[in-house]
């Protein structure tokens, strides 16, 4: 199935474009959209929602809408996952000269919005977005949410040096030429779209801001978690190193060091509890079947498990799921034995040939692999 659009009869160019992406918030986007629109009453717009394939009704109260709202578009992606490529998706299909995003389950203040929309029309602002902490620390965040958020903007100051006081911000407005200054470095990783945009224009926006706290979620639930943040952690790495290491290569990693801690524990288990007698030649010399045995079982699940917490982390926005699955996951065998194979020969090579020593030439030796093994799964088993 592809992506759908449902284009609406407004035509001529808006002076906003303004993208709700949504997954499953069929109880708010209603209001949300009939919300803004009555805020926005004067300014020239359109509504673009981006839709992920919400299970619930989410898409079919758009379509309701936009028969009484021409301004109200509709698109549905229907094998990514994301807010942040979902917003990029949004901008990418947009026609206004300013585009925005906010939120789809009315945690975002519409008068906040209409500020920053009569601020950027101004023309003196290439960006201006909604910010908590204008003069105050009151995030309207429950306790760990609020401390969580605290610490993420923090860091990112830390390393991004982005003179924005809310750079988690889910709520802006920029210029189309500002967007389009980013566009070719955007990462589209996780949900911080603001701090992506930002950090990939070639230069720091001149920027405003508008006070408002977070309102309370209208129904549904909220979609941000644990791998929302190690997304964002993610995305700090490809920024602060210039692009050097992608985001989704700093995620695979991780979950490679998680299969060597598995991979481990597995050997020592299997050590210690697991008993094949017996002996086999190789060459002139005797191995144990047990060590064999041993060995190959910690590789294969070892493997099985970064195949399997990839799918879930590092390409979640593209989940392979059933039979596809299963062919990714056969694929990843081959992409990882073939890098096994490539770490081997270059180990062997750099301590013979090189003289390095045979710690150095295993860590150098892995470290290249591993880049094999992320470029090679990336092809085989989680093609765009
Ligand atoms: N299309 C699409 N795809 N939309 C998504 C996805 C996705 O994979 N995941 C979440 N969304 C939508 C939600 O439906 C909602 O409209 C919006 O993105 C924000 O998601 P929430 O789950 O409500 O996030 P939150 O309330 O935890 O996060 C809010 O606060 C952050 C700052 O702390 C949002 O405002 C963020 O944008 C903001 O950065
Ligand atoms: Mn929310």
């Amino acid at each position: 199935m592809t992506n759908i659009e449902r284009a609406s009869a407004f035509t001529g160019q808006p002076d906003l474009s303004l993208i709700i992406c949504t997954l499953n918030e069929g109880a708010a986007i209603r209001s949300v959209v009939t919300e803004i629109s009555d805020t926005l009453a004067g300014i020239s717009h359109e509504i673009i929602v981006v839709d992920d394939n919400s299970a619930d009704n989410t898409a079919a109260e758009v379509l309701d809408l936009a028969r009484t709202h021409p301004h109200v578009r509709l698109h549905v992606r229907v094998n990514e996952r994301g807010l942040s490529s979902a917003a990029i998706k949004g901008w990418d299909i947009a026609h206004g000269k300013y585009l925005g995003v906010m939120d789809g389950d009315g945690q975002h203040d519409p008068l906040a919005i209409r500020a920053l929309a009569e601020m950027i029309m101004k023309g003196d602002k290439d960006l201006v977005c909604v910010s908590r902490y204008i003069g105050t620390t009151e995030t309207g965040l429950s306790g760990i949410r609020d401390l969580g958020s605290k610490a993420a903007t923090w860091a990112t100051g830390l390393v991004l040096k982005v003179p924005l006081s809310d750079p988690m911000s889910g709520c802006f407005l920029m210029t189309r030429e500002y967007y389009q200054s980013a566009r070719p470095k955007l990462t589209g990783i996780g949900f911080k779209i603001l701090l992506d945009i930002a950090a990939s224009a070639p230069r720091k926006p001149r920027f405003g801001e508008v006070k408002a706290a977070l309102r309370e979620r209208q129904g549904g639930v909220s979609k941000l978690d644990l791998r929302v943040v190690l997304d964002l952690g993610a995305l700090l790495v490809e920024k602060a190193t210039g692009g050097l290491l992608p985001a989704k290569f700093v995620l695979f990693a991780g979950v490679g060091l998680s299969g060597v801690v598995v991979y481990t524990i597995l050997l020592y288990l299997g050590h210690h509890f697991l008993t094949v007698p017996g002996q086999f030649p190789i060459y002139r010399y005797q191995y144990n079947k047990e060590d064999l045995v041993n060995y190959s079982l910690a590789i294969w699940l070892s493997m099985t498990w970064n195949f399997f917490l990839n799918n879930l982390i590092t390409f979640r926005d593209r989940r392979l799921k059933g039979w596809r699955m299963f062919g990714g996951l056969i694929r990843f065998y081959i992409a990882c034995s073939l890098g096994a194979l490539i770490s081997l020969c270059l180990s062997l090579f750099m301590k013979d040939q090189l003289h390095i020593h045979y710690v150095v030439a295993g860590i150098i030796a892995t470290l290249i692999s591993s880049v094999w093994n992320y470029w090679a799964s990336t092809l085989l088993s989680w093609r765009d």
